[in-house]
Parts: structure tokens; C-alpha cells; sequence
């Protein structure tokens, strides 16, 4: 049976001064996880959100949270993230080399460790990662910001990472980031994602459930076909 597809709002692309409202907006939309993307302005050059506003947001709603870790040394805070509910955590391969040991610490508190992999960065480099890691996030813009364009040779990297992962006979799900939205989801899901992020798609219209609703009629596997 194919894995069914689910969404994961971007709340970088809510109101800022109303956050706890956008999420209260995704869950009554149905959205399946609430993505919280966390920069450091090291990693990437943009500063947002940390754990203090996660653990209050966790409060706000019964959706799991999606955490995206775009910073450097991500085991010196992962417990916080932790702490304050994650029920999904991704670093990127790029800023982590101790991925084992973070994909133990994730699962001694019965979260989901992830990888997040830049579109200039060779699939090779996660191999290993695989094997221990319970979803690779694809990143489909360079990190950073919200609202870019979809790069299109990531719908390529995608399905060669969904054979990689065929050939290994793993279970290691795929999402992707960046530039996600009614237009390419089809593609994305035919190359093998089953978690979509998306932002600007999802908070640029002002309608949030018609916006989660239009999204998840394009993800519906034979969609655009
Ligand atoms: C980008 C973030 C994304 C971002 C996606 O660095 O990781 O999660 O919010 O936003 P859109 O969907 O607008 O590209
Ligand atoms: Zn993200």
C-alpha cells in the first residue's frame, strides 16, 4: 500500500505576532505536522525561533511538531528541542558529524531523527544515514527564507534518493522543503516524497485550510497525471 502523503504547514511564512493563531489555523485545516524552522544566523545568515517559543506553541495544539534545524552544533541544544515537544527533528548533514549519536539521542526520547541535505550537496553524503535515520528532508531552496523558487533539479535528486533508498532496503521516508506547492506536488510525490513542507503555499493566500486542502488534492497519488 502507498504510504499516504502528509502536509507539514511552514510556519516561517505565518504572522510572527500571531503565531499561536496560525497554528491553531493548520491544525483546524488538518495539517498533519506544523513545521518550525529554527536558523541560528551561523548556519544560515537569517535568525528566527528557538525552544522557548516551540514549548509555547506545543501548548497552543495537538498537531506534532516538525522541527528543522538550521544550525551549527545542533547537539549542544537538541535536548531543548526535545523538552519542549519535537516529535520530529531534522539537522542537516552539512553542520552535524556526529549523525549516529543524534539519531540515538532522538530516539531515547521517542522522537523521530531526520536529516536535511542542502540541493548543493551530494546524496553520497548520506549513505550511512540511512540506515539510522527515519526520514531525509530534501531541501528544494537553499535554507534560509522563506517565499523561493522551487529549485527543479531537486524533483531529479528525489527519485534518485527513493531508489537509493529501494536498493538499501530501508525504510527512511522523504520530505522536502522549499518552494512546495500546488504546482509541483504531484511530481514530488510520483518521485517518491510522502512529506510535504510548505510555506508560502500554504500562508500566502489568507485561506489556510482552502490552501492545505488545494495542496493535498495535488499530492493525491495519480494527481497531475
Ligand atoms: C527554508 C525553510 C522552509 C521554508 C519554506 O529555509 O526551511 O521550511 O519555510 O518556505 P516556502 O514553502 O515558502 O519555500
Ligand atoms: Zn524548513
Amino acid at each position: 500500500m502507498t504510504e499516504a502523503v502528509r502536509i507539514a504547514p511552514s510556519l516561517l511564512s505565518a504572522d510572527f505576532g500571531r503565531l499561536a493563531d496560525a497554528v491553531a489555523a493548520c491544525e483546524a485545516a488538518g495539517a498533519d505536522f506544523i513545521h518550525f524552522d529554527v536558523m541560528d544566523g551561523r548556519f544560515v545568515p537569517n535568525l528566527t525561533v528557538g525552544p522557548i517559543v516551540l514549548h509555547a506553541l506545543r501548548g497552543a495544539t495537538r498537531v506534532p511538531f516538525d522541527v528543522h534545524l538550521m544550525i551549527e552544533e545542533p547537539l549542544q541544544t537538541l535536548d531543548q528541542y526535545l523538552d519542549a515537544g519535537a516529535a520530529r527533528v531534522a539537522v542537516h548533514v552539512e553542520a552535524e558529524p556526529h549523525l549516529h549519536r543524534f539519531a540515538q539521542i532522538v530516539r531515547s526520547r521517542s522522537a523521530s531523527p531526520g536529516v536535511a541535505i542542502n540541493p548543493g550537496t551530494s546524496l553520497a553524503a548520506l549513505e550511512e544515514a540511512l540506515d539510522f535515520c527515519d526520514f531525509v528532508l530534501v531541501m528544494t531552496v537553499n535554507p534560509g527564507w522563506g517565499g523561493q523558487s522551487f529549485l527543479p533539479h531537486s524533483t531529479g535528486r528525489v527519485r534518485r534518493l527513493a531508489d537509493a533508498i529501494l536498493k538499501k532496503g530501508v525504510s527512511c521516508g522523504i520530505a522536502v522543503d522549499g518552494g512546495v506547492g500546488p504546482a509541483n506536488a504531484a511530481e514530488l510525490v510520483s518521485a517518491g516524497a510522502r512529506h510535504l513542507v510548505a510555506g508560502s503555499s500554504v500562508f500566502g493566500k489568507g485561506d489556510i485550510p482552502a490552501a492545505v486542502a488545494e495542496l493535498r488534492r495535488a499530492a493525491a497519488p495519480g494527481a497531475g497525471s
